[in-house]
């Protein structure tokens, strides 16, 4: 049997342990061992960071949210924090990474991660360290894929969350705003705020202006509707101002998106005269059981990289294109991140049913 590895890695998203159960079970139709590393490639530095999967270790898993493999967002051993005479300093150990694998006798990697996740995977490709990569975010903001798994989830859960939020709204008279995650892209908030009815919803791709939504949560209250429902997208921001941060990073952390959610609200109770309350729905997204098709997705997923590896295609990603999973070359889908196609029929029907963007 061929050992290979298997790690998640950046923010974790429902359907990860999905794909660790399809890797290990799909496995042995290659000859393949999989060995899992623990906590993203932290593990591949940790004496205790391996430990061997067979089809009882992923027994029972399918349904839980996170990761049996734990995961970690700063694990980049391109740029590691590491104490050097009393002094914090960031070094490259990718080269231990690189050889830690060989020492285990992996002949490749499967790593489930993002677009950071899967840019050191190719990095550390290019070294030697064989990978193949699964395209998992709750954003969705990964290329050459139709979708990447963990979104589905969120979408219902962000759905969910706007389908509370009417109610309580419409009792109240009150605009209630969803502040969703997503970063960059504003495909969270999209298709919840479709999917959950919002009346305005603010994405990353569309800047929005103030008055246009107070404009519409207005011009509801004049027609006899007295609440509105907004969905924001962490990334949301006026035209010409910027977006608002939770916590600024430094060369080892991003920075953290957070706060457009109150901005907003704080204006539109001045400006529209309507009591105004925020939700921040946060980690909930990326918690829970995955839906069915994120298990569908994530099965398939998984199944493909295993294939991947055993055809020796390393330095690709499966991925869902139009309805079939086949493989990209990581590189290509990491060129230029995934964003809402403002001119796509989403956005047109929308605006068609009198959906606002804020612009
Ligand atoms: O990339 C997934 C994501 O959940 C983003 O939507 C969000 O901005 C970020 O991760 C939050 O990261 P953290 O877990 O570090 O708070």
């Amino acid at each position: 049997m061929k050992k290979l590895g298997l790690l998640t890695g950046g923010g974790d998203a429902p359907g990860l342990n999905a794909v660790i159960r399809a890797v290990v079970k799909t496995a042995p139709n290659y000859d393949f061992e999989i060995l899992g590393i623990r906590d993203g490639f932290d593990g591949l530095l940790d004496p205790a960071g391996i430990i061997p999967l067979e089809s009882e270790s992923v027994r029972g898993i399918l349904p839980q949210g996170g990761t049996i493999l734990g995961t970690a967002n700063r694990g980049n051993p391109f740029a590691r924090e590491v104490e050097i005479d009393g002094q914090m300093q960031i070094i490259d150990i990718s080269d231990q990474v690189v050889a830690r694998a060989k020492e285990l006798g992996l002949v490749g990697i499967i790593v489930v991660g993002g677009d950071g996740t899967l840019h050191i995977s190719q990095e550390l490709n290019e070294k030697g360290c064989l990978t193949v990569g699964v395209p998992k975010t709750i954003d969705n903001d990964i290329g050459g894929t139709d979708v990447s798994f963990g979104f589905d989830t969120a979408i219902n859960t962000a759905m969910e969350a706007l389908d509370r939020l009417h109610t309580t709204a419409e009792s109240h008279h009150r605009v209630m705003l969803l502040e969703l995650m997503g970063r960059d892209a504003g495909f969270i908030s999209l298709h919840a705020g479709l999917a959950g009815g919002a009346d305005v919803i603010l994405i990353p791709e569309i800047p929005f202006r103030y008055d246009a939504i107070c404009e519409k949560i207005v011009h509801r209250a004049e027609a006899g509707r007295h609440f509105s429902i907004v969905a924001a997208a962490e990334g949301a921001h006026p035209a010409g101002g910027e977006r608002v941060f939770a916590e600024l990073g430094d060369e080892l952390h991003v920075d953290r998106l957070g706060g457009i959610g109150n901005v907003v609200a704080r204006y539109v109770e001045q400006a529209c005269q309507m009591e105004t309350r925020v939700t921040v729905l946060g980690h909930l997204q990326r918690g829970g059981s995955p839906t069915a098709f994120d298990r569908w997705l994530c099965t398939r997923l998984g199944g493909e990289a295993v294939r991947l590896a055993a055809s020796g295609s390393w330095g690709r990603m499966s991925a869902l294109m139009g309805g079939t999973v086949g493989s990209v070359e990581m590189a290509e889908a990491l060129a230029v991140p995934k964003r809402v196609n403002v001119e796509g029929d989403a956005v047109q029907t929308a605006r068609e049913m009198g959906i606002s963007f804020g612009d």
